[in-house]
């Protein structure tokens, strides 16, 4: 029989306290990529005497099969579950979540997600560390590439879609693994852009910006959510009571478990706010962290709290129902083997259907920002009117870059590099000229940072050649040669943890690479690899054409050359404004207005920079929220509402009809944003509210229509981290529609609604 809540109930019952603590005790074994400089010891004698209750980073089917094993040897015989960082894509790797978030395209998000978690529930992972949501406008900050970009609303459906595949609707099934919503909350939005670094917001900033993906993980049934490193208003997040069990579990009704990040506990010392382990593990856990990731502070101190009368046993038993619970839905009680069973069975690793997924999650990631005279696609490689390519840049022959960060299981013997991608593509009716023309960094010391989580292969390689002679290289082979394509950018450990940047340009080396194949006078396409906005401003004056194509994973070489060739468009849209320069950031679309709102170019005494050209929009960068090309040429029809006027619970109907004057099919992402402009506060000068990606054939027109209710024009009101007041009040709203979130065309409408609100939570 099944077994059910009376289970734990029962279980609960039987156990001793000492037990109880041992099932928050969160641990990995140590080796490969490990996050911080605490590692845990004597695994397997802690997991025998019930001292731990899960464990991450465990990396094969055998490894989980002897831990489980060992549980089993347990009085209680409690199951273990096991947790890894899956972050886009277990073996399959798929484009970074930045990239995956540029696709705009939900269905392929959830798609991805399902995949990597058949794959990681195949060698029995019953949790994944994934998604990441925290909503990110500095794009210094290196975990820019894990996260959906800049946009509340565009990272709550990406949150939604991540849930949803990612448990599949039904935890206990074999091929189901259960998410984890992070980082709670905040961590964004680091000061100077420095990883871990403090954070302030205002309540309704928090409401309205950082915490809507969240609810809308939580609302899809996320099972869990992992604190932040971050302080919040000065309250650490692993002991932020107020926000974690005050907002999100006692108002926003979210029954998972909490999970701490790695040391996060223990931290509470180094931050400030706990004396000592004790007291670190004590204000965690009245926090409302269930498990201790790492720091073993909860193991160490508890039982002896509780008998100081520091803290109350029932607070360790609600924290160890949840972890219970969790195990429960997961189906471990049932039979803690069935994830690994399933999974030699059904062998879903990096299957013909699982890479040809990844293929086409490249082309939908990546954002074409230039196209100069119809440079892109290239001619079909048997048409003639091509003979030769130069195929030119550090990156066209890797593999250990292309997974990007956070790719811990993903192998770069896997990747199809993009030298292969295209030569496998143009066959023999094309000749590829392939030079490296750059390091990708030229200081030592970089790269040995760079190379940090490379045990085997070097993600940076300083060659032994001079940087002139390896640029006189790549200039012979685009001389001989009908276009160039140089693919440039940042290495994967560029960006992701512990990874920010002072500074947003490609590194130098491969600049004066760029001047030097500009030069030549042969066409030039440049793609972009990079893990977060960059400033790209010189590269647009050097490339006739400019793809950003992050860090596109297993797949990179066949997607790429599906780009390159036409045999697929580039349909991504960026999900954060890439800047003009680093001094623009923190930048958003979504800013607020200022009293002296720039008029567009720079103007003494309003808002802006006095320092950036007058063709570079002051406040939305140099590639604003949304924006991407495709390989068709679309007109927008005007919008029209169907009524301008709404109140109560009235649906206002907005229209449009987008064509394709192209002659190659096109898909095209079509995007709501709302504006209020006289509110009570200083609003947002508009911010996504909806999104509709539509596939066009050559010259075909499609109608697509967004309905708006009241829900889409409230606001928080929040005067307190806690206080989950809304409001949408009466009076004009614009509404934006376009293709991107500066070139919008504006339909005014008018709510005629209750003054005050506080309708949603
Ligand atoms: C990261 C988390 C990750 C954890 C476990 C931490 O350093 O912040 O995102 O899940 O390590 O690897």
């Amino acid at each position: 029989m099944k077994k059910d809540t009376d289970f734990i109930d029962g279980l609960l019952g039987r156990m001793t306290l000492s037990e109880k603590i041992g099932q928050l005790n969160l641990v990995t074994p140590g080796g490969e990529t490990l996050t911080g400089t605490v590692v845990n010891t004597d695994v397997a004698e802690k997991i025998k005497t019930g001292r731990i209750g899960g464990i991450f980073g465990v990396k094969s089917a055998e490894a989980v099969r002897v831990f489980q094993d060992l549980a089993q040897e347990t009085r209680l015989k409690i199951p273990l579950f096991f947790a890894e960082d899956v972050i886009h894509g277990q073996k399959t790797i798929f484009p970074l979540p930045l990239a995956l978030a540029a696709s705009w395209d939900m269905d392929l998000v959830r798609a991805t997600a399902r995949v990597a978690a058949q794959e990681a529930a195949s060698i029995g992972i019953d949790q994944v560390y994934s998604p990441m949501v925290d909503v990110c406008r500095d794009p210094r900050w290196g975990r820019i590439a894990e996260s959906p970009g800049e946009d509340p609303f565009l990272a709550s459906r990406f949150a939604e879609a991540m849930v949803e595949g990612y448990q599949g609707g039904d935890l206990s099934r074999p091929d189901a693994v259960m998410a984890c919503l992070k980082h709670f909350c905040g961590y964004g939005g680091g000061m100077g852009g420095r990883d871990y670094d403090a954070v302030d917001l205002s309540p309704a900033t928090l409401h309205d910006v950082v915490l809507p993906p969240f609810v809308a993980g939580l609302r899809a049934g996320a099972g869990s959510i992992m604190a932040s490193f971050n302080t919040l208003n000065g309250v650490p997040m692993h002991a932020n009571r107020a926000v974690i069990t005050e907002l999100f579990r006692e108002k926003l009704g979210y029954e998972g478990l909490v999970v701490a990040d790695y040391t996060g506990i223990l931290e509470l010392i180094a931050h400030g706010v706990a004396s000592d382990r004790a007291d670190a593990a004590r204000l965690g856990l009245s926090a409302g962290v269930d498990l201790d990731m790492v720091s073993e502070t909860y193991l160490d101190t508890l039982e002896q709290s509780v008998k100081a009368g520091l803290i109350g046993e029932a607070e360790i038993t609600a924290a160890c129902r949840r972890v219970l619970e969790a195990k429960l839905k997961l189906g471990l009680f049932d039979d803690p083997y069935h994830r690994l069973d399933w999974g030699r069975a059904a062998q879903p690793i990096l299957t013909a259907a699982n890479r040809k997924l990844a293929r086409e999650a490249v082309a939908a990631a990546t954002v074409l920002l230039k196209n100069d005279g119809e440079l892109l696609p290239l001619p079909e490689p048997k048409s003639g009117k091509i003979g030769s390519i130069a195929l030119i840049g550090p990156f066209v022959e890797d593999r250990v870059n292309m997974n990007g960060t956070w790719a811990v299981a993903g192998s770069p013997s896997t990747v199809v590099p993009i030298a292969d991608g295209l030569r496998e593509a143009v066959g023999n009716a094309v000749g590829i000229t392939i030079a490296k023309g750059a390091n990708i960094v030229d200081e030592s010391w970089l790269a040995t940072r760079l190379n940090v989580h490379d045990w085997k292969d070097l993600s940076v390689v300083i060659d032994i050649r001079s940087p002139e002679a390896m640029i006189s290289e790549a200039v012979a082979a685009a001389m001989a040669s009908d276009v160039t394509v140089a693919v440039i950018g940042e290495a994967r450990e560029y960006s992701g943890e512990s990874s920010s940047r002072t500074d947003l340009s490609i590194p130098e080396p491969q600049k004066k690479l760029l001047r030097a194949l500009k030069a030549t006078g042969k066409p030039l396409v440049v793609v972009v690899m990079t893990g977060r906005p960059l400033s790209l401003a010189e590269e647009t004056l050097l490339a006739d054409a400019l793809l950003v194509a992050w860090f596109g994973g297993t797949e990179i070489g066949h997607g790429l050359a599906d780009v390159l060739l036409g045999k697929a468009e580039p349909s991504g849209r960026l999900p954060a404004t890439f800047p003009y320069c680093v001094g623009q950031v923190p930048v958003t679309y979504a800013h607020r207005p200022t009293g002296r709102p720039t008029p567009g170019r720079f103007q003494k005494f309003t808002s802006g920079y006095v320092d950036l050209p007058d063709d570079v929009a002051q406040n939305d960068g140099l590639y604003p929220f949304g924006f991407g090309l495709g390989y068709g040429k679309v007109a927008y029809g005007p919008p029209r509402a169907n009524r301008t006027k709404l109140s109560g619970d009235d649906r206002l109907e907005m229209t449009l009809t987008v064509t394709n004057l192209g002659d190659l099919p096109t898909s095209e992402t079509v995007q709501l944003y709302i504006g209020d402009p006289v509110a009570s506060v200083s609003r947002p000068v508009k911010e996504l509210k909806a999104f509709r990606k539509v596939a066009l054939a050559p010259h075909a027109a499609a109608t697509v229509s967004f309905v708006i209710t009241a829900e889409d024009l409230d606001f928080s009101v929040a005067e307190t981290v806690t206080d989950t007041r809304r409001r949408a009040e009466s009076g004009a709203f614009d509404i934006h529609v376009g293709p991107n979130s500066r070139d919008t065309q504006m339909v005014r409408i008018i709510w005629d609604g209750p003054q005050s609100g506080g309708k949603r939570s």
